[in-house]
């Protein structure tokens, strides 16, 4: 007779256990399926509604760039009514519920007779819901399928004061599905990871998950909602956060001679505290610059050097031009060397961050080509881009007293 023994249990969990992270994959993928299918709920997808009972969340995801996927940089180079396949390839990260799209496929009845090909018509959408598109990668495109709530595992803990749920007695869903992968870097990868196309020099061009994969992050399961959920805060903050990049970076002026004619200065930048290449996009710039000053603080000419950590590709994505990023606890030397000019009185070095500075060239390229769509809103977001730069370190050397 047959009978399950023990080695048949130890098959069956070995087998389980082996093939379980697989599984939790497949279901993170299937979760991600988009265009997310329409949801009817019985209550609204809009996030202030949400926010009605969930504030802290609410509260810190209206600052974070996920409530401004939809920007004007994005919007002004769509046009959904003449390419909405276009739209449709954007719509997939920047706002994926099929309530977000001003147009849907419409899988045609019959194949192509000369091609066999499927040729996809795109049909005006009846859910379409502008407000609901504006609001970008909003709390339904994360929580919500098919009108049900998913979230991660409830806290076991006492719940702090700020993730406290006001529900005054009423819950419009009634209850929630558990899900592990809300915790894992794969949710996330889902939108901060391209696999196909756009290879530069034989690196795709958004890589932050397996960036991070090979890091010593990810073998110490430190996740991205380690570093950008604290506490499970939806603050999602990165680059254009000032604090955020300085708590993940740090400089450290390694070699400091100064003598009677020469300066030799130089600035060690080692990513600390970032789990991925700092900075991980292609659209990110970091200039470093060292200049001698004069005594009406006056930048002595000639004495400007800059370095750039970065990676620079050509606006039409074709080409890399360099590729200066620092991978996680790797280091950026920046060398000044110079002859003391006779005025000089100090030396100063300083970094800025250009969170912008590929977007910022690329509209002023479609605007001069005449290729945006919407020029009012590319013009609005060539001002957005150029006010998101802010200086990030700056050192005051001075050289008066060292000369005598
Ligand atoms: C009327 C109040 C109310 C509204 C509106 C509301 N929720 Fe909730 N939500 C609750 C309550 C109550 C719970 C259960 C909290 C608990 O058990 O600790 C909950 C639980 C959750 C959880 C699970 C939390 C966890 O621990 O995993 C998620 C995610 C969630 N809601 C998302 C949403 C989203 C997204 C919306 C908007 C589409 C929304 N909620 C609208 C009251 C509300
Ligand atoms: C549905 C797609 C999607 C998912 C899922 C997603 N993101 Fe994003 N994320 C975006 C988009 C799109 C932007 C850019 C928004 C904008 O500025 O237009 C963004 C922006 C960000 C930024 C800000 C980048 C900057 O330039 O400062 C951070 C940080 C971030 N996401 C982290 C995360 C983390 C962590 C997770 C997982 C918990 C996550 N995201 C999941 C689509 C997504
Ligand atoms: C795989 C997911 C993904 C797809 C697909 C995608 N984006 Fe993004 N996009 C992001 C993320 C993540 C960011 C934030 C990081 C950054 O600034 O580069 C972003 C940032 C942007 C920004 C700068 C921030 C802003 O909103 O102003 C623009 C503009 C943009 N994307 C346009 C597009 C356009 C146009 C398309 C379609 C051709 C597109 N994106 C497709 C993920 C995606
Ligand atoms: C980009 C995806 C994303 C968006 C957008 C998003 N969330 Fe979440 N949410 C998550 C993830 C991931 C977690 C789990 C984080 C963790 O476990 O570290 C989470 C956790 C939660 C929880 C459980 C919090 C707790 O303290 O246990 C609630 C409630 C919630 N989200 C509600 C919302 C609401 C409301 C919004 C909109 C204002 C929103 N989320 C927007 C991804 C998202
Ligand atoms: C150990 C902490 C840490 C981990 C883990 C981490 N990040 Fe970051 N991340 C940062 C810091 C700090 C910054 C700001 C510096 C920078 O932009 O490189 C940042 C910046 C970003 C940005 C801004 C864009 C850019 O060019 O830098 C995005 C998007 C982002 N992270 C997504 C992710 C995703 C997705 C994961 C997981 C696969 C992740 N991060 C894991 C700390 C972390």
């Amino acid at each position: 007779m047959y009978s399950i023994n023990r080695y048949h249990i130890f098959i069956v969990i070995s087998i389980f256990i082996f093939f379980a992270p697989f599984l939790s994959l497949a279901s993170v993928n299937n979760y991600w399926q988009r265009p997310i299918l329409s949801q009817n709920p019985a209550f609204s997808l809009y996030p202030e509604n949400c926010g009605a009972c969930h504030k802290a969340q609410y509260d810190v995801w209206k600052d974070s760039l996920h409530s401004k996927a939809m920007s004007p940089g994005l919007m002004g180079q769509l046009n959904p009514k003449d390419d909405p396949e276009f739209a449709a390839s954007c719509y997939f990260c920047h706002a994926p519920l099929s309530e977000q799209a001003e147009y849907r496929i419409q899988k045609p009845e019959v194949r192509s007779q000369n091609t066999g090909a499927e040729d996809f018509d795109y049909i005006k959408n009846p859910s379409f819901d502008n407000k609901l598109k504006l609001s970008g990668v909003s709390c339904s495109v994360c929580h919500l399928r098919e009108g049900k709530v998913y979230g991660p595992p409830a806290r076991k803990e006492v719940r702090s004061q700020k993730s406290e749920v006001r529900s005054e007695g009423q819950k419009p869903h009634n209850s929630f599905i558990e899900r592990d992968f809300f915790e894992k870097a794969e949710f996330c990868a889902t939108c901060h990871q391209m696999d196909e196309g756009y290879e530069l020099n034989g690196k795709v061009l958004t890589n932050t998950y397996r960036e991070w994969k090979e890091s010593v992050y990810s073998k110490s399961n430190i996740t991205c909602q380690s570093c950008h959920m604290p506490d499970r805060q939806h603050l999602f903050r990165g680059i254009h956060d000032p604090d955020m990049v300085k708590r993940g970076v740090s400089f450290e002026i390694a070699k400091n001679e100064i003598g009677k004619d020469n300066i030799k200065i130089s600035l060690a930048i080692t990513n600390s505290g970032v789990g991925h290449f700092f900075p991980t996009y292609a659209t990110p710039m970091i200039i470093i610059k060292g200049f001698l000053i004069d005594g009406k603080g006056k930048i002595i000419e000639d004495t400007v050097k800059e370095s750039y950590i970065g990676r620079k590709i050509s606006l039409d994505l074709t080409k890399e031009i360099f590729d200066t990023r620092v991978p996680p606890k790797g280091v950026f030397n920046y060398q000044y060397e110079n002859i003391l000019h006779k005025d000089a009185e100090r030396f100063i070095i300083e970094v800025k961050v250009y969170p912008d500075m590929f977007y910022n060239g690329f509209y002023k390229a479609i605007l001069k080509e005449g290729n945006a769509h919407n020029k009012k809103l590319i013009k609005e977001a060539i001002k957005l881009t150029e006010r998101s730069v802010y200086t990030l370190y700056r050192k005051e050397i001075s050289l008066k007293e060292r000369r005598g």
